[in-house]
Parts: structure tokens; sequence; C-alpha cells
């Protein structure tokens, strides 16, 4: 995904766009670059790289004016160079764009524009955008603007201006969020609330399919068919030392810190406590009317939202014994699923503007399911597209590596699965209250796992292997998820091949992997399960593969069979996810920094994946 940002008032807009940039970075890194209309002309600078290259630049050419538009950019279509970085311009240089998202068929659009002598510079599709404005402006900047959004298909968070408009941003949105910040004589516009929330708490969400035209002193919103529209901006709550990493290296390590409070703030959201019988209780929003009629629930997420989904599907199985799936969004958006009124969707997402997810959701629509988001980001398209939101109380996460969004959507999902139990009359107000207390005791563990001594050790590990070339993650039941997970975190920061796999699965073929070269983490923790990965880990010995074992506390034994142990503390089962992958997050964590590899903000990747 990319970033975009603008800002129209009174004071020096260069620095203002500079450092709401550096906010949207995590959202796309490839590239970054300003427009600023002053003096009826706009100067454009543009860098590849990371913000604080565009930061040199704009200061080294001492930028004037007092309304502009920035960009970070998260390559789709275009290589990440100077010339693809946005903001983009028409033929004359008199208008200019920056954009998030994808224009549907822009090659023919562009084709058309090209036979009509229009002089392209870039390889990008949003270019595309600031032609298409040049050709239908004539004299009125937003009405041009509204008339290419009906013209075209895709997905777009849009800022626009014009010479002959000096005091006039004109923006919309469809599919890729934009915000609004309303200030005194001043206004704003950025993809994320964090951009702008030292500026003002003001913000007014726009929503699909909508436009507006920003001056110093007015906002006028209006659908892009030219309805208006009146929208009064929230008073948004939440703090920026939020986002900050209060002295930790990473965002990443800040937030594998955050888990246990995280997850009690999450917990808080959702759970009562009767005064008189001291039962702890559960709502997650479901009446009996809507739980009799579910038949089946199908969760669709990507990434680590798909691992959460993994793990849900055996809350939910064992605890309310409704049928789930757990399908790719990818996937499921295309294979006309078999659901129906009875089926219950539950989209899980962190960012809530996952491309994937949405349309997966917007399909489920069509069969007349029940959709319920969960999600980490307040006014994410996620959240307004769903029948109802249950929001993770993670706190910004900010690492591209999601951490503790999954532990709190986790939580979350075993806290419905209560809910649904007890409401289809599975279980009973005492032994919910029971599991609510298992699960508001795992914020201890989680903080044991966090020590210094397990960090020591993890470090220990992570200086020993991290010249790797591979690794396997295995595990069995939710093990096996959280193999899953631990594999994609060690790849994603790391760069190094790591692949997660079902341990009865290892004879079926990756045994042929086994070698003294291939470090092989095992979610060893006491279970149903133990004896039969204790007999995995002696085929990986027998074939002289290094073993590392997260195992629970007590477990002496397994030092014996393995080369490295990592223990974590010994709680119920469903809670075992929880505490199991602190440890694989902190290994990857460790591994990365000893390759000096950019922890937060990974090569290729984006914190949310807004385009296809
Ligand atoms: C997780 O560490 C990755 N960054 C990625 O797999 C992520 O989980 C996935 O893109 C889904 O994101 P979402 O939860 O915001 O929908």
């Amino acid at each position: 995904m990319c970033g975009i940002t603008g800002y129209v008032g009174s004071r020096q807009v260069a620095p203002i766009l500079v450092e709401a940039l550096g906010y949207l970075e995590y959202r796309g890194y490839d590239s970054a670059g300003i427009a600023v209309l002053h003096d009826n002309k706009i100067d454009i600078s543009r860098s590849i790289g990371k913000v604080s290259s565009l930061k040199f630049l704009v200061q080294q050419k001492k930028v004037e004016g007092q309304i502009g538009l920035g960009h970070t950019r998260w390559a789709t279509h275009g290589q990440p160079s100077e010339k693809n970085a946005h903001p983009h311009s028409d033929c004359h240089g008199k208008i200019v764009v920056v954009h998030n998202g994808i224009i549907d068929g822009h090659m023919e659009l562009k084709k058309v524009l090209e036979n009509e002598g229009h002089i392209f510079s870039s390889q990008t599709d949003s270019e595309v955008l600031a032609h298409l404005i040049e050709k239908y402006y004539d004299g009125d900047l937003s009405v041009a603007v509204g008339k290419v959004l009906k013209n075209i298909l895709g997905s777009y968070s849009l800022g626009v201006m014009h010479v002959d408009h000096p005091g006039l941003l004109v923006v919309a949105r469809h599919q890729s969020p934009l915000l609004v910040g309303c200030g005194d004589n001043e206004n704003f516009i950025s993809s994320d609330i964090r951009a702008i929330l030292s500026q003002t708490r003001r913000i007014i969400f726009l929503e699909d399919q909508e436009m507006a035209s920003l001056t110093a002193k007015d906002i006028h919103i209006e659908t892009i068919d030219g309805k208006k529209i009146d929208r009064k901006p929230h008073f948004v709550e939440e703090s920026l030392e939020q986002s900050e990493k209060n002295g930790y290296d990473h965002f990443m390590l800040k937030e594998i810190f955050e888990q246990p409070t995280a997850i009690k703030r999450t917990l808080e959201s959702r759970v009562f406590e009767d005064k008189k019988s001291g039962l702890l209780s559960v709502d997650m929003g479901f009446d009996e009317e809507e739980i009799k009629n579910i038949k089946n629930i199908v969760i669709v997420s990507c990434g680590t939202s798909w691992h959460a989904g993994l793990i849900a599907r055996r809350y939910i199985e064992k605890l309310c014994k409704i049928p789930v799936s757990v399908e790719y969004a990818a996937e499921f958006r295309y294979n006309e699923p078999l659901i129906d009124r009875k089926t219950l969707v539950i989209g899980i997402s962190q960012s809530g503007e996952t491309a994937d997810t949405l349309a997966a959701i917007r399909e489920a629509k069509k069969y007349g399911s029940r959709i319920i988001a969960l999600c980490n980001v307040v006014g994410s398209s996620l959240s307004r597209e769903a029948d109802r939101t249950i929001y993770t109380y993670a706190g910004p996460e900010i690492g591209v590596a999601s951490t503790k969004a999954f532990t709190c959507q986790l939580t979350l999902l075993y806290l419905l699965a209560l809910d649904l139990a007890y409401k289809n009359k599975q279980m009973d107000g005492d032994e919910v209250s029971k599991c609510i207390m298992k699960i508001q005791g795992i914020t201890a563990s989680i903080e044991k796992s966090l020590s210094t001594e397990n960090l020591d050790k993890i470090k220990h590990i992570s200086c020993k292997y991290s010249q790797s070339r591979n690794f396997l993650y295995l595990g069995r039941g939710s093990g096996f998820a959280i193999a899953l997970e631990g594999a994609l975190k060690l790849k994603e920061i790391s760069y190094i091949h790591a692949e997660g796999y079902h341990a009865g699965e290892m004879k079926h073929g990756p045994i042929a992997l086994i070698d003294k070269n291939m470090p092989v983490v095992v979610l060893a923790l006491k279970g149903r399960r133990y004896d039969k990965i204790l007999a995995n880990i002696a085929e990986i010995k027998a074939r002289d593969g290094k073993v590392i074992a997260i195992a629970t506390e007590g477990d002496d034994a397994i030092v014996e069979l393995t080369d490295e142990v990592i223990y974590v503390p010994d709680v119920d089962r469903f809670m075992t996810p929880l505490v199991a992958v602190i440890p694989l997050q902190l290994l990857s964590y460790y591994i990365a920094f000893q390759r000096n590899c950019d922890v937060d903000q990974p090569r290729n990747l984006a914190k949310s994946v807004t385009v296809e």
C-alpha cells in the first residue's frame, strides 16, 4: 500500500508534509515525494528510498508554499524509481496527483490518452489520473475530478492540486482509506490518522466514492455523483506516543513487549463480572436468535491473520461444536463458496484494509451471509463493511511483522468461542467464567516468556543460527499453526527461507531436507501429541538435523533429545498458542537484527496489502 497526505493553510507546508510522510513510511517505503503550489507554480520533489532522503532534498531546495501533497510509495506498477515516485503531473505541470490504490485497465486508458497526444513520464497507473483530469478539466477542478472518478474502475485515495486553484485541494476515496483533519484555518488529509494526529484530533472519515474540496477555511464533502454530504468530525482519543518507539530499537520489539498490556486491554473491552455471583462473562454481541441460525462458520483472512483463523477454528469447533473452515481470502473471493444465510463469515484483519480480505467479505455478502470483522483499526474499510466489528485493542501496530495484533486476535477469538458456546448451550456460566480466568492469567505467563533469562537464551540461539540459509518449523495441533506463524515471522524480516510444516507430514517429503545445516524449530509442548513430537525430533536427530525445541517449563527430559530448548510456562491447552508464539517472535527479531535487516520495514513488504 502507499500513503498520501496533504495540507492547506497559512504555515510552510513542506516540513508538515515531510513529517507526516515519516508517520506513513511504514505503509510503503520504495520512494517518496511532495508537490508544493506557490506563486502559480507547482514544485515537485521526489526521491527513492526512505523519507529521510526526501527530507534532505526538500531542505536543500528550500521549498516554499502553504499548500501541498505528499506520498510514500509501495510499488505496484513500475519499479521503485524517481520517475515512478509520486506526485505525478499532467502534460503541462499544471495538475498534480498523489494516489494510493490501483486503476483497473490503466494500460488501455493510457493508450487512448497517448493517441490524444498526452505525454507520459512514468510506468505507473496513477499518472493516468493526472492526464484524465487534464482531459476533463474545464475550469472547475472538483467537477473534473468527479467526472474522471465516475469513468474509471479501481481503488483510490487521491489528492489533486491545480495551479489555477492555489488554495484548493480536491481529494477522493474508494476502497483505500482517506481521512480529513480539521484544523483552525488549516486542513489536512492523510491515509492514516497517525500522520496528522500531532496537528489535529478532529477527523472526518471519508467513505467509498466520496470526495472533498478543502481550502484553509472550508471543507465540502460530496459523493462523486455530486450529492452533498454533511459530516461532522470525530474527536479522536488515541495518543501519538502509543505509536512511538519508547526507547526500543524497533517498533517490532516494542510491540512484542506490549503484548501483555494489549491483551489485558482487549480482555477488559469484552469481559464483565457479575458483582453478586462473582462470575465472569463475555459479550461479543451475539444474540441467541442469531446463533440459532448459524449452521457453519467461514473465516477469511491473509498471512498472520490467517494463522489466527486456524487457531480460532480449534476454539470454535471444540467449544461450540460448530463446523469452521478457514479460507485464504485470495482464494475464497474467486471460489463460488458453498455458503448462505446460515453461514457466519468472520473477516480477520489487523489493518482492516487488506484488499483480498475486503473482496472476500464482499463476495460473502452476495450469499446473504452475516459478516463479522475482527479488526485493529477503528474506522477501517473492513469495519465499515461488516455487519458488526469486534476490535482488538492492540494499539497502533507499526512493525510490518504482526505480533501484538496476532495475540490480541487469538484473545478475542477465544472469547468469541466462549460467547458462542454459552449462547448455544455448549457451556454453562460457571465453565465460561473459569475459562475467562485462564485467559486473564495468560498475560503473566507471557511476561514470564519475555524474561531476561529467556531473552538472553534466544539472543544466543539467534547468533548461532543467524547465518543459516533455511529453517523448518514443525508442530502438531495448534502447534502447527504456530509453526506456520513462526516461519512467516522469520522469512519476512530476516529474508531466510523458512517453512512451517505439520510434524506428522515430515516423513512424506520434507525429511529429505534434513542435514546438519538445517535448524528445525519444533513446537514440543506437553500435550496429547507430545510423544509423537518426540518421535519426530528423533527422526531429525537421526539425520544430524539441529533441533530448537519450544518446550513446557519443567520438561527436563527434552534437553537430552535436542540442541536448544526455549521454555514457556505450562498453561491450559487452549492458551498454549499465546505463549508458544512469543519465543518465535523474539527468535525472528534477533536473527533479523543480527543480519542487519530493516526489521520494521522489510524489503518488498507493506504493513497492509491494499492491492490485489
Ligand atoms: C504478518 O506479519 C504479515 N505482515 C502479513 O502476513 C499480514 O498478516 C497480512 O498481510 C494480513 O494483514 P491484515 O491482518 O492487516 O489483513
